[in-house]
Parts: structure tokens; C-alpha cells; sequence
């Protein structure tokens, strides 16, 4: 069984594309060719590849076709973010596989409601990202009623891996604050640290593509968080990060407006988009109907993910 993946190198793809090779697929990796993956795998020995730019393929209107062309029984999208790509996709796509899948986000989602949010919860996403991104799920909902094209979308939560900064415990990227409390030094948390972040280890989000692949029927049409078993409010991840360095957690809490005001306006902006989703997801079915149970604990992941920033020096 052939597999396209599309975006192939990357966060996910570091550990999907050689995961179906190990899983018995015959797998083309879809890029520009100028990533290294994360990982190194043997099974990238026996990865095809199909170096193109999407960009300038969609632009000429080719891109669909090139991915048609490979004839897969499954192509995997790791990396549509306009609704224009998705129809494309969708347009050259139909009756020429067998299954698409969609990288979503749970952005979708907007901000938390009643949680844990399952995935047939109404969607109200806000922010450019997540409102291209919920038009792209309804697209291909619609896409499977209209023309019965065979769609799995899966909404991974926070990604994280040894290679790159996780979200950290004030819902941003800056990694001074694990050297801070490494150091024992105090850090300062926006207004009660109660609000949530929703990670998950890129090796659980590889499982659950592999998986929604294997139950392919049980898949066609569905949704499906893609997170840890639960999320983290982030003065517990704080807290817990700090006992993990050995040492006291010193946190002190302040109103949002005053806590902005101290942190780079960068920081603040992401933080905000953050805390304003404060996601918190069900993945109970992806576990129903995929058999997805996460390897990693949401803190297992980042612990990994923070040893190798320590020991690239990225952390000090
Ligand atoms: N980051 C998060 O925390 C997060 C959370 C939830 C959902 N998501 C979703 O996850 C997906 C992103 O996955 P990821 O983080 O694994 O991707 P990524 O790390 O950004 O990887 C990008 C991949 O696409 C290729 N690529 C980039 N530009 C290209 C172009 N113009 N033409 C062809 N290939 C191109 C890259 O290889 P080359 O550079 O060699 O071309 C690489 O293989 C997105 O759908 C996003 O919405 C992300």
C-alpha cells in the first residue's frame, strides 16, 4: 500500500514518515527538500521523495495534480492552511484515493467551553489561524457528503519533541523560564495560573495518523483530537517542572494587564492566544474508534523535550 506524505520532514513527519515504512508502507516523502528531519531513521533509506514547492505548484494550479499522480493509496496532508489548498487537493484528489487525511489543529475549537471539548462540539474559532483552519475541516466534511471523498481530519493539540521549545509553563515560547526554574529563581504567572494547555509528544500524533490509516472506515468522515491523556493548568506546570529541577517553585500571580507589561510584547502575544483557548480536549474517541492511547504523559513529553534543549545549550 503506497502513502504520500505531504510536509513529510517536519515536527510530525520526523517520526511519521519512517513509522509507516516500519509499519510495511510504501511511502513518498512530499517537501522542498531543504528539511532534515528531527530524527534519524534507517527506514528514510527507502523513502521515496518528490522535491517540489507547494507554494508555486498551488499557484500555477499544478499542485494537486502532482500529488494525484503518485497514485496513493493514502496521502497524508501535514501542512494546508489555506481552504484554496484543501479544494485543490480535494478537486484532484476525488476518485483517485483512497483515503486523504488532514493535519487540523484544536484551534478549531476557539476558546474552551464545557471540557473536556469533544470534537462534536459546535466550532467557534477565532484568530486568522484557527478560522482558515475550521473552514479547511468543513470544507472536507462537506467535501465526504458532497462527493463521498474518503476524509480523516485529526487536530493535534501543542506539539512537542526533542528539537524544538514546548509551550512553556506562562503559554509561550520563551525558554527562560525553565532556566529560571532550573535556577530556583521565581517566575511570575498570569493572573491565577488556572488556565490550561493541551500538549502532546509528535511520536502520539505519528501513532494516531498510522491508526486512523489502519481503521481506515471507522476513520472516512471523522474528526479527532490528537492530545494527551490531559491537560495542564500552568501553575501545575510550573510546579511540576520545578520539582522535576529539584527545586522549591517559587511562583508569584498577576492580573493579565500587569503581567503583559513585563514579558516581551512577542511573549505576551502568544501567551494571550493561548490562555484565551486555555484547550483542554477529550481524545476518547480516537480512543473508541482508533484504539490511539498516548505514549507520553503531557509532562513526559516536555521533560524530554526540555533534557535536549539543556543539552543543546539552548537552556542555560
Ligand atoms: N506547531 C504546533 O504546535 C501545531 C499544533 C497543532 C496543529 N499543528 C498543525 O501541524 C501541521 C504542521 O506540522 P509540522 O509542525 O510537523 O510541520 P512543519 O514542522 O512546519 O514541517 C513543514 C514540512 O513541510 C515542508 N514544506 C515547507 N514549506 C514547503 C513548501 N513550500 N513546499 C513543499 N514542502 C514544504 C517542510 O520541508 P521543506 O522545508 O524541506 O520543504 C517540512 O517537511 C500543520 O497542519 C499545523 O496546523 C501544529
Amino acid at each position: 500500500m503506497r502513502v504520500a506524505v505531504i510536509g513529510g520532514t517536519g515536527h510530525i513527519g520526523s517520526y511519521l514518515t519512517p513509522m509507516l515504512v516500519e509499519a510495511g508502507y510504501s511511502v513518498t516523502c512530499v517537501s522542498r527538500g531543504v528539511r532534515r528531519p528531527y530524527k534519524e531513521h534507517p527506514a528514510w533509506r527507502s523513502i521515496k521523495t518528490l522535491q517540489i514547492d507547494r507554494l508555486a505548484e498551488e499557484e500555477a494550479g499544478t499542485f494537486g495534480e502532482r500529488i494525484a499522480e503518485l497514485e496513493a493509496d493514502a496521502v497524508i496532508d501535514l501542512t494546508c492552511y489555506y481552504p484554496a489548498s484543501a479544494q485543490q487537493l480535494a478537486n484532484a484528489l476525488r476518485g483517485r484515493t483512497g483515503h486523504l487525511l488532514h493535519c487540523g489543529t484544536i484551534w478549531v475549537h476557539g476558546p474552551s467551553g464545557s471540557v473536556p471539548t469533544t470534537e462534536d462540539r459546535p466550532r467557534n474559532p477565532f484568530g486568522d489561524y484557527g478560522i482558515r483552519k475550521a473552514a479547511i475541516e468543513a470544507l472536507f466534511m462537506n467535501e465526504v457528503d458532497a462527493s463521498s471523498l474518503p476524509v480523516t481530519v485529526l487536530h493535534p493539540g501543542h506539539l512537542v519533541g526533542p528539537g524544538w521549545a514546548p509551550i512553556n509553563p506562562l503559554g509561550n515560547f520563551n525558554t527562560a523560564v525553565f532556566a529560571a526554574l532550573r535556577r530556583g529563581d521565581e517566575i511570575r504567572i498570569p493572573n491565577f495560573g488556572m488556565e490550561t494547555l493541551n500538549h502532546v509528544h509528535v511520536e502520539d500524533v505519528a501513532q494516531a495518523f498510522l491508526l486512523a490509516i489502519q481503521n481506515r472506515s471507522a476513520a472516512i468522515g471523522q474528526s479527532f483530537h490528537v492530545v494527551a491523556a490531559s491537560a495542564l493548568t500552568l501553575r501545575w506546570y510550573a510546579e511540576q517542572m520545578a520539582d522535576w529541577f529539584h527545586q522549591p517553585a517559587r511562583l508569584s500571580f498577576l492580573p493579565w494587564d500587569e503581567w503583559k507589561l513585563g514579558v516581551s510584547a512577542k511573549d505576551a502575544a502568544v501567551t494571550e492566544d493561548h490562555l484565551r483557548h486555555s484547550p483542554n480536549c477529550s481524545i476518547e474517541k480516537a480512543r473508541r474508534l482508533l484504539g490511539y492511547e498516548p505514549r507520553y504523559s503531557p509532562l513526559a513529553a516536555i521533560q524530554e523535550s526540555v533534557s535536549w534543549l539543556a543539552a543543546n545549550g539552548a537552556i542555560s
